[in-house]
């Protein structure tokens, strides 16, 4: 088979990559490891920023998300049980969409299927070849048997325990990582949610985030450690964990009910530089992750993708490789300051450090940005999503 870009993997990175580019007459193959209901199983990421909006509707996939997403003006910080609240509205101007990465990879998987164009799922031992040559080339086993895409480019979509980030040698690539000692447990379930906006609670129990995918389901979180077994939280014991760490007002409306998933994550910073190798470039999770206390990582995934698409889109209509150039100096940019907010809303917001001297700064860290409208903008900047 031959393509002018491979994508490795089919997550948010990978099929938005192939919609934009496939849109723009440029054909592309994704190989993914799993099946396609697998890939929709995976319940994660649930804020998106206006950057990440555009660009489905770039995709043509948008149609749905404005009809079913939910604009957030504000969110709601709450520090041992008192709720402060920060508008975006009023601070930038802006908003934010809270509308599920699951829904969005159906949109996504959808979109790709009405335009014929082909993914193969259940692809075993993807490897990558040949990528600081002339002819790379991906090969993969399928339905028993060996197969070989010839290509121009290859786009690395493939999450963070992916192969494309492996396949570079290790004296090419430079790896900042920070693990944190912590995890999150999340629990989705058809209830209604407890506020209209977003509640990311610091407590001396643990953090807690309330969030929600619509008007009838919620979404919630709690720090947990990661040495915990998700056998040994049935959900009576996720919600005695919750009520505690929320103010009064939230616990009384708290409706609770049977979980339809259950999972922990655990907490991680990494990006890998740089994010292109000759002709292989790193998207998305493959190349950087951040703690999901700030809603960041998909829509980074989403704004890689966007210097991508239009960098191959330069190389081919425009025959310039102005784009590729730069494409990995232009994202490296945006993630540092991505990596930035992440880190500071997790530390300041969770039960890391036992250092009275770490509460104490943690408090005055949150009481400045309740104070200050200056600190205010800064965080409400940072949320909505930094222009590019
Ligand atoms: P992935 O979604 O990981 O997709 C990679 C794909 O590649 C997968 O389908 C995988 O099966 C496939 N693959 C892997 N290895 C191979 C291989 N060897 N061969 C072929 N295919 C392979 N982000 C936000 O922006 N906002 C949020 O509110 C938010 N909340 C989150 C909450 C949680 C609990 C978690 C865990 C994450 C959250 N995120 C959030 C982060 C977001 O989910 C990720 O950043 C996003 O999924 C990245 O997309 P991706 O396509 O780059 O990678
Ligand atoms: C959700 C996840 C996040 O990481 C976050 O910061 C906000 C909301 C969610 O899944 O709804």
């Amino acid at each position: 088979m031959r393509t002018q870009v491979a994508i490795i993997g089919a997550g948010p990175s990978g099929l938005l990559l192939g919609q934009l580019l496939h849109k723009h007459g440029i054909d592309n193959v994704i190989v993914e490891r799993h099946t396609g209901e697998h890939v929709l199983s995976r319940i994660r990421a649930g804020v998106i920023e206006q950057v990440t909006m555009d660009l489905l509707d770039e995709a043509g996939v948008g149609a749905r998300m404005h009809q079913d997403g939910l604009i957030h003006e504000g969110v709601q910080i709450c520090v041992d049980g008192v709720r402060h609240r920060i508008s975006f509205k009023d601070l930038t101007g802006k908003a934010v969409m809270v509308y599920g990465q699951t829904e969005i990879t159906k949109d996504l998987m959808d979109g790709r299927a009405a335009v014929g164009a082909p993914t193969i799922y259940a692809a075993y031992d993807v490897a990558l070849h040949d990528i600081f040559g002339t002819h790379p080339r991906v090969t993969y086993r399928a339905d028993g048997k060996n197969h070989e895409i010839e290509c121009d480019f290859i786009a690395g979509c493939d999450g963070f325990h992916g192969i494309s980030r492996k396949s570079v040698p290790p004296r090419a690539i430079t790896a900042h990582e920070r693990v944190y000692p912590i995890g999150w447990l999340g629990l989705l379930s058809e209830t209604p949610p407890v506020s209209e906006e977003l509640i990311y609670v610091r407590h001396e129990l643990g953090f807690a985030l309330c969030s929600m995918r619509s008007h009838t389901r919620s979404r919630y979180y709690i720090q947990c450690s990661l040495a915990e077994d998700i056998e040994s939280w049935p959900d009576e014991r996720f919600w005695e964990e919750l009520k505690p760490r929320l103010d009064e007002e939230a616990r009384e409306r708290l409706v609770t009910g049977p979980s339809i998933e259950k999972s922990i994550a655990p907490l991680r910073s990494f990006v890998a530089e740089p994010m292109r190798f000759g002709r292989l470039f790193l998207a998305g999770d493959a190349a950087h992750i951040v703690p999901p206390t700030g809603a960041k990582g998909l829509n980074l995934a989403a704004s890689d993708v966007q210097y991508l698409w239009r960098a191959l889109l330069e190389h081919y209509k425009d025959k310039s490789d102005a784009g590729i150039d730069h494409y990995s100096d232009r994202a490296l940019a945006r993630v540092w300051k991505a990596e930035r907010f992440s880190w500071w809303m997790t530390m300041t917001l969770h039960k890391i450090s036992e250092n009275p001297f770490d509460v104490k700064i943690q408090l005055a860290e949150l009481d400045y940005l309740f104070r200050s409208k200056a600190a205010a903008t800064v965080f409400a900047e940072n949320y909505v999503g930094l222009p590019y």
